[in-house]
């Protein structure tokens, strides 16, 4: 069934656990998350960027329809939530579109407008009812930008500063920067444990972790003890998604139908989903 984000994050925290959430871009990553949170016996968001909206030539509504309607069938709970976004067209079709959640990305700016953009963002979204999500610090290898280096200053989360940035912005969840960098694809990233814990610590919000592709299952398995609720996967599909495909057609010079290499990269990712929720846990079902 269609469930909240913030249902399945206040859960997952209640459980000391994390939800897993996973980026989508095609029909074919939308039934892979669902069939793979269905194997894992546990909810799941099913999460769509801005990124993938400029794929699909601008348009929120094909993928959302079918995320809809492939929630609604699930036989797990899976929310909707709309990620990265940086541009308040999109932000405004949120709820409309079946979306319970955003990520609203203003963290590339300096602190004060970052927090004078999330501020408005968010007192947008309560009025629709939407639970948002902002970020501080800078989890850097967004839209193919070059990775910020994760040990640069200011690549980092300072916890007086997000305490400040919780309370002023009126947020309902923090992405943090602790160490994790987007669209890695080896799962060689070192998390700074000590400062997720003293974020944990000084801030009543749950905390989101990006750029978790590039964790291996120790350093999952740690972040989600030291306070993380939420962890964002999307390189992860891609990468199961175009290895078996590249897999199959190496082995299939002959192959026509399309169907043909769906079905392995839908499998591929569907194995990934169920692996990494099993190691991430989740809200009780
Ligand atoms: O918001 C999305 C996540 O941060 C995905 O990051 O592609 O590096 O796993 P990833
Ligand atoms: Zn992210």
């Amino acid at each position: 069934p269609l469930a909240t984000t913030g249902d399945l994050v206040a859960r997952a925290v209640a459980a000391r656990r994390a939800v897993a959430a996973f980026n989508v871009i095609t029909l074919e990553h939308i039934e892979a998350v669902v069939s793979g949170a269905e194997t894992a016996g546990a909810p799941v968001v099913l999460q769509v960027s801005e990124n993938a909206v400029k794929f699909r030539h601008g348009r929120l509504l094909p993928l959302a329809r079918a995320a809809v309607a492939a929630a609604e069938h699930a036989a797990v709970p899976v929310a909707l939530h709309l990620d990265h976004v940086q541009g308040d067209a999109l932000l405004r079709q949120a709820a409309s579109a079946g979306f319970s959640s955003v990520m609203y990305d203003a963290s590339r700016l300096p602190y004060a407008e970052n927090l004078a953009a999330t501020r408005a963002a968010a007192h947008w979204a309560h009025a629709q009812g939407l639970f948002i999500e902002a970020e501080l610090g800078e989890v850097g290898g967004k839209d193919g930008r070059a990775p910020l280096d994760a040990h640069a200053p200011g690549a980092r989360t300072d916890p007086a500063e997000a305490r400040a940035f919780v309370a002023d912005s009126g947020v309902d969840a923090l992405a943090v920067a602790v160490g994790s960098v987007h669209a890695m694809t080896t799962r060689t990233a070192a998390l700074d444990h000590d400062l997720l814990k003293e974020l944990s610590g000084a801030l009543d919000v749950p905390l989101v972790l990006h750029g978790s592709s590039g964790l291996a299952d120790g350093e999952l398995t740690e972040a989600v003890a030291g306070g993380i609720a939420k962890v964002n996967i999307g390189t992860a599909l891609n990468a199961a998604m175009t290895g078996a495909i590249r897999r199959f057609l190496a082995a299939h010079p002959e192959a026509v139908d399309s169907r043909a290499y769906l079905t392995v990269g839908r499998r591929a990712m569907a194995r990934t989903v169920a692996d990494l929720m099993g190691v991430v846990g989740g809200p009780p079902a």
